[in-house]
């Protein structure tokens, strides 16, 4: 059983024209690296919050998004709790946003710990320098009494996933973790997540725009676009081989880690919002490779495709078109 199992998940709100989530299926199984990737609006951080038995309030949420066999669709106060404190744990953007200015790192440690395990001051205390030291704080006794303005970003980001560590979650809910993060930070960053994967054996989910960063980083991917996984595949056969054109179009236009930014090839026109709705393919109208009269005609469905699963009506030229050098590919 996976760590984390989303089957036919759907969150609708009234009165949009299209769900937020629609029909999302994927997995995370322990020690494993896996990466939601899509432009912003797609519907990433309502997947990962639902995670946590966290949806948008007043919609309407089917299927499932079990934690460790848990359905948090449906679920009661004490499988809340349970999966919250004990089994995932979420970390976000911006370290900044989640911890007061004005308390100390320490207090902010101790509380949470105090608060999920009604541990006593000195025990909570002692446990939260192990977590600061877990993550690779250099002199823990010392940051304890900080101020999060004393600290910079990256350093305060160790500290958000020391907070994260302190119920032993085993499933790591990762939001654009290292987008506020200068490059370097972020490689900081990505390390540490890395680390305490094997040594944890954690399943992480990690949440970016950045699919280069995904490639460079995860063991699988998957690609959301309008609510739905339009992509999945291993990292490199996907970043070698993408199947649907949004992949492909991500990969145009996001910098390259190393190399020149000459390939920058922006995927025109916007996304979808959610007072927007096609009756084909929710991608076609940005979509070079659209047939009128097929890709507007129904939503492709998410089929096995290679070593992976594509949603696309015309997967199967593409692909040809893509292995047969010299050929253009329309
Ligand atoms: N609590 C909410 N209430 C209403 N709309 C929401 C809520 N949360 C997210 N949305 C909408 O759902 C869509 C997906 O949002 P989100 O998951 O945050 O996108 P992403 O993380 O991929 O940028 C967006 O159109 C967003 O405005
Ligand atoms: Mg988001």
């Amino acid at each position: 059983m996976a760590l984390l199992e989303v089957d036919a998940l759907s969150v609708a709100l009234p009165g949009m024209a299209r769900p937020i989530l629609d029909h999302v299926a994927l997995t995370v199984a322990a020690g494993e690296t896996v990466a939601l990737v899509g432009e912003s609006g797609s519907g990433k951080s309502v997947t990962a919050r639902s995670a946590l038995g966290l949806f948008p309030t007043g919609a309407d949420v089917s299927g499932h998004i079990r934690v460790d066999g848990i359905d948090l669709v449906g679920a009661d106060a004490a499988q809340l709790r349970t999966v919250r404190t004990g089994v995932a744990a979420m970390i976000f953007q911006d370290p900044r946003a989640g911890i007061s200015p004005v308390r100390r790192i320490g207090d902010f440690l101790t509380e949470a710990l105090r608060l999920a395990g009604g541990w006593s001051k000195a025990r909570a205390n002692a446990r939260a320098v192990e977590l600061l030291a877990a993550v690779g704080m250099p002199d823990p006794a010392r940051h304890m009494r900080q101020f999060p303005h004393e600290l910079s970003g990256g350093m305060l980001q160790r500290v958000m996933i020391a907070a994260a560590l302190g119920g032993e979650p085993r499933l790591l809910l990762c939001d654009e973790p290292t987008t506020a993060l200068d490059v370097a930070t972020q490689a900081e960053i990505l390390a540490l997540l890395g680390q305490l994967r094997r040594e944890r054996d954690l399943g992480l989910l990690m949440i970016t725009h950045d699919i280069e960063l995904a490639a460079a980083s995860c063991d699988r991917i998957y690609v959301m676009y309008a609510g739905r996984i339009v992509e999945t595949a291993g990292a490199g056969d996907l970043f070698a081989t993408p199947r649907h054109p949004y992949t492909a179009g991500l990969l145009g236009s996001s910098p390259p880690l190393d190399g020149p930014l000459e390939r920058l090839t922006p995927i025109p026109g916007a996304p979808m919002s959610l007072m927007e709705s096609a009756p084909g393919c929710a991608f076609a109208p940005r979509c070079r490779f659209a047939e009128p009269g097929r890709c507007d005609q129904a939503p492709p469905a998410l089929e096995p495709h290679g070593s992976g699963r594509v949603a696309c009506h015309r997967v199967d030229e593409l692909a040809l078109a893509h292995s047969s050098p010299g050929t253009e590919d329309r």
